[in-house]
This record gives structure tokens, C-alpha cells and sequence, in this order.
């Protein structure tokens, strides 16, 4: 039986517009954009089963649903492979989700990452998880099973925070903490895409969250925040009011595939560290340099 703080459902938000891959974006979803063999979203989708969650909440644009046909069964190109005994015939079979567990909503227009989590609200009844597959974690132990475990012991709100560059500070939801202990920062503010100056720290929010119910309130007033959207970070803020929110300082590396330099390092960082890949990157890489 699961206890009324077990993590098993998450919400993926995959319904903005991927503008910075433009014009890729506008035939193939962001999502889908290949790490290696894989589509990105696959990366989240396998880090979150191995955190033992089992239901995924999809939140797509209209024009994306490639994005969750991807996890469902192909059953012509099944039988094509196994016609010709192809040898790939269980790569397509061991990334499915099963119908009962996949659900997609239809976020109309992308107002903003809060939105597309407020319309998750339908199917939220206890905490939950957020993953934004555009953070691609390498790590021993998934994040998302670090921040579990965090909300677990602290029976608080979870965000994934990192340090990063105080030039790069403006792209980010920035906390402010008021005490921490080794991996734990207890947060008693946030603020999204602060100028240098204005930045009350160097932690950065990532995009991965253990939420409470309760945030669905809060993002129920469709408040515009930075950019003109309506923002997570605004609704979280709300939160710390009544309830306790961690930042979490996980261990891994993270790769920001939400822009083309990002996604390259992470396609030459993984295959670097892959027995198929790693002999021909290297080769390539030592040729390049000479140029
Ligand atoms: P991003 O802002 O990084 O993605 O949102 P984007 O808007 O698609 O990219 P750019 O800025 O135009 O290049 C992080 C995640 O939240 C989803 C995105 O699909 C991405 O996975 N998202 C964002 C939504 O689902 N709905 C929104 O309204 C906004």
C-alpha cells in the first residue's frame, strides 16, 4: 500500500514553443530532439521510473503529440522488425508506457510553465513530481529520487537547486535561504530571472520539484510573472507562507538542453562516457582540435 507521502505520479510540462531550436521546432518537438539514439524526453521518462514513479501526466501543445505517441506501442513498425528478425525489435518495446498510466493534457496556448502545471490539476490528489526534460541529469542515484527522499525527511516542498555563473544568473528562478545544513537550504524566498545585482544568491532552481497539492491553488490565479508568463517560481513563493520549501543540492551533472550549445555538450559529455560512442567521439574530437 502506498503512504500518503509516496511520490508516484509526475508531471512533464512539454508544450512550449522550443523557440531557441527554431527553425528545427517547428516540424519536431524540442522533446524529441535526439541525445544520441534517444529523444531527450526519454532521458526524464527513464530517470523517473527508476525513482519508482508509475504514472506520467504529459502536458502538450495540440501541435507535439509525437511526444507521447513515442511512448506508446507502433504496432506496424513491430511487426516490420519482426518480419525481417531485426535485431532493434526491443529498442521501440522497452521505453512504452502503459495506457493506464500515461496521461496527456492539452495545454491550448503555452502561458507559462505554472500554467502548464496548473493543468495537471484534474489528476493531482497528493504530492507529485515535476520534471522539465529540458534538464538532462546524469547521476549515480536519479535526482528525482534525491528530492524524493528530501521530501520525505522533510516532509517539505522539494526544488532541485545548483550553483551556477552570476553571468547566467538572469536565466533562472534564484532562492534565498535563511539557514542550510550540507545538501538542504530552507528557503525563505525566490525570485525569477533576477538581474546580477539583484540576485539574492548564486542557487539556481533546476527543473526538477516535489510539490504539495496545495500549489494548484496557488497557480489557480493565472498571475503574469517575468516574461509576460505565468511563472512556477511566483506560485512556489506563495507557498512558503504556510508551508516549509527545501532547496535541494542533488548530485550529478546537468546538462541545460533547452539551447543548441547545451544540447551539444550533453550529446559529446554522454557518448564520451559510452562504450559505443566513446572510441570515434574522441577520434573526432582530437581531428578537430588540429584544425
Ligand atoms: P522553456 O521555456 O525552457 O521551453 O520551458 P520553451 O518555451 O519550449 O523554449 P523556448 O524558450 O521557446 O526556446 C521549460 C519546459 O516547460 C514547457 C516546455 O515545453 C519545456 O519542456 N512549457 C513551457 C510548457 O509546457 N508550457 C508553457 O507554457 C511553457
Amino acid at each position: 500500500m502506498c503512504s500518503s507521502d509516496d511520490i508516484k505520479t509526475v508531471v512533464f510540462p512539454v508544450a512550449g514553443l522550443g523557440s531557441r531550436f527554431l527553425p528545427a521546432t517547428k516540424i519536431v518537438a524540442k522533446e524529441l530532439l535526439p541525445i544520441l539514439d534517444k529523444p531527450l524526453i526519454d532521458y526524464a521518462v527513464c530517470e523517473a521510473k527508476k525513482a519508482g514513479i508509475e504514472r506520467f501526466i504529459f502536458i502538450n501543445s495540440p501541435n507535439k503529440q509525437s511526444i507521447t505517441n513515442y511512448f506508446k506501442k507502433n504496432k506496424n513498425l513491430e511487426s516490420e522488425l519482426k518480419d525481417k528478425k531485426s535485431e532493434h525489435l526491443e529498442l521501440i518495446s522497452k521505453n512504452l508506457i502503459s495506457e493506464n498510466n500515461l496521461i496527456e493534457v492539452i495545454q491550448d496556448k503555452p502561458l507559462g510553465l505554472g500554467h502548464a502545471i496548473w493543468c495537471a490539476r484534474k489528476y493531482i490528489s497528493g504530492p507529485f513530481a515535476v520534471m522539465l526534460p529540458d534538464d538532462l541529469i546524469i547521476s549515480g542515484v536519479p535526482c528525482i529520487k534525491q528530492l524524493i527522499k528530501a521530501y520525505k525527511n522533510f516532509k517539505s516542498n522539494v526544488v532541485a537547486i545548483q550553483e551556477v555563473d552570476e553571468n547566467n544568473i538572469n536565466k533562472y528562478g534564484v532562492i534565498d535561504y535563511y539557514k542550510n545544513e550540507s545538501n538542504t537550504y530552507h528557503i525563505k524566498d525566490m525570485i525569477e530571472k533576477p538581474d546580477k545585482k539583484n540576485a539574492p544568491s548564486n542557487l539556481a532552481i533546476i527543473g526538477r520539484y516535489i510539490l504539495n497539492p496545495s500549489i494548484i491553488k496557488e497557480l489557480s490565479n493565472h498571475e503574469l510573472g517575468a516574461g509576460g508568463e505565468i511563472q512556477l517560481t511566483d506560485a512556489i513563493k506563495k507557498l512558503i507562507i504556510n508551508e516549509n520549501v527545501i532547496g535541494y543540492k542533488f548530485e550529478g551533472n546537468r546538462f541545460d538542453c533547452g539551447n543548441v550549445i547545451g544540447a551539444l555538450n550533453a550529446q559529446l559529455s554522454i557518448a564520451m562516457n559510452d562504450d559505443k560512442y566513446k572510441s570515434q567521439i574522441k577520434e573526432i574530437i582530437k581531428n578537430l582540435s588540429k584544425e
